[in-house]
């Protein structure tokens, strides 16, 4: 069955009427579909009777100079993706309709914001808690479904949530790789196969770590700087933004003598791509 596709407030509250207090699960996305954001939907049937994806491309998240513009964008084909999926809702509005006035109070990601990978992109994890509590308040689901692919996006959203006091449940999925090891993401379609080679160096790097969980964090880190310092030699090469061993509920650095949880998060660029990836470990 095509699921309803609601574009305006007006469409989205006319459906939201209907479902009443049904449970319903949201999975957030910017579209591209793939089989990551499939995994979501599917988690997302198995706990909620109505099953809603957003799709939106959404600017304020994207830093001047970067992939906004050549974001890739497949409504059609989403559609069908959601379809196929037994989606029940598709809110997909346009930037008119999300953003009616450029927004002038917007969610402060505070310092987890600022650290890793926002580092490296400043503002982006504003512009993603600013969108994500619009949308939640938009379509006001029961639950709501993020992948650990992006780590600090999911620990930075559920931190929201309890800060807040945001009336919604986070739920968190793994992530989905390909059979090689590469995360599946919206932006592996920019890749050429040599550069697609050389972002194989970023799962590698992880596995390799992950190996020595037993050895400490200090030979986690080594082991898996090793992969990297190769790739950044390849062609084309990989240029590393970070790796960092990182507690999965506040970010900070984790060091020598930590016990417990801890995820290890990296990220680099091939050619114009950046890419992202982490893996959860954890220290006894
Ligand atoms: P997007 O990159 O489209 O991702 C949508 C959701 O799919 C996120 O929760 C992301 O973590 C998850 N996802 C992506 N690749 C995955 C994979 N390989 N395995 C499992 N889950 C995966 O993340 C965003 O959009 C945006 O920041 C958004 C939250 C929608 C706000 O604009």
């Amino acid at each position: 069955m095509k699921p309803l596709v609601a574009e305006t407030r007006e469409e989205l509250a006319a459906a939201r009427a209907d479902i009443r207090d049904w449970p319903l699960a949201l999975v957030p996305t910017m579209g591209a579909l793939h089989e990551g954001h499939r995994s979501l939907i599917r988690r997302a049937r198995k706990i909620a009777d109505v099953v809603a994806v957003s799709i939106f491309v959404n600017p304020l998240q994207f830093g001047p100079g970067e992939d906004l513009d050549r974001y890739p964008r497949t409504l059609d084909i989403d559609l069908r993706v959601c379809a196929d999926e037994g989606v029940d809702l598709v809110f997909a509005p346009t930037l008119d309709v999300m953003y009616p006035a450029a927004p002038e109070v917007r969610v402060s990601s505070g310092r987890m914001g600022g650290i890793v990978e926002g580092v490296h992109r400043p503002g982006h994890f504003d512009g993603v808690l600013t969108v994500v509590t619009k949308l939640l308040n938009l379509v006001r689901p029961t639950y709501a479904v993020f992948g650990e692919k992006d780590a600090q996006q999911l620990a930075l959203i559920r931190r929201m949530v309890r800060d807040l006091d945001l009336p919604v449940e986070i739920v968190g999925c793994p992530t989905v790789r390909e059979p090689d090891g590469l995360a599946l993401s919206s932006r592996n379609r920019y890749l050429s196969e040599a550069e697609r080679r050389t972002a194989l160096s970023l799962s590698a790097a992880l596995r390799a770590g992950a190996g020595l969980a037993g050895e400490g964090p200090s030979a986690v880190l080594r082991a898996a700087q090793g992969v990297l310092d190769e790739a950044a030699e390849a062609d084309p090469p990989l240029s590393p933004d970070y790796l960092s061993l990182v507690d999965p509920v506040t970010f900070t650095e984790v060091a020598d003598g930590h016990t417990g949880p801890a995820v290890l998060v990296v990220a680099g660029r091939v050619g114009a791509t950046h890419l992202i990836d982490n893996v959860s470990l954890s220290f006894s």
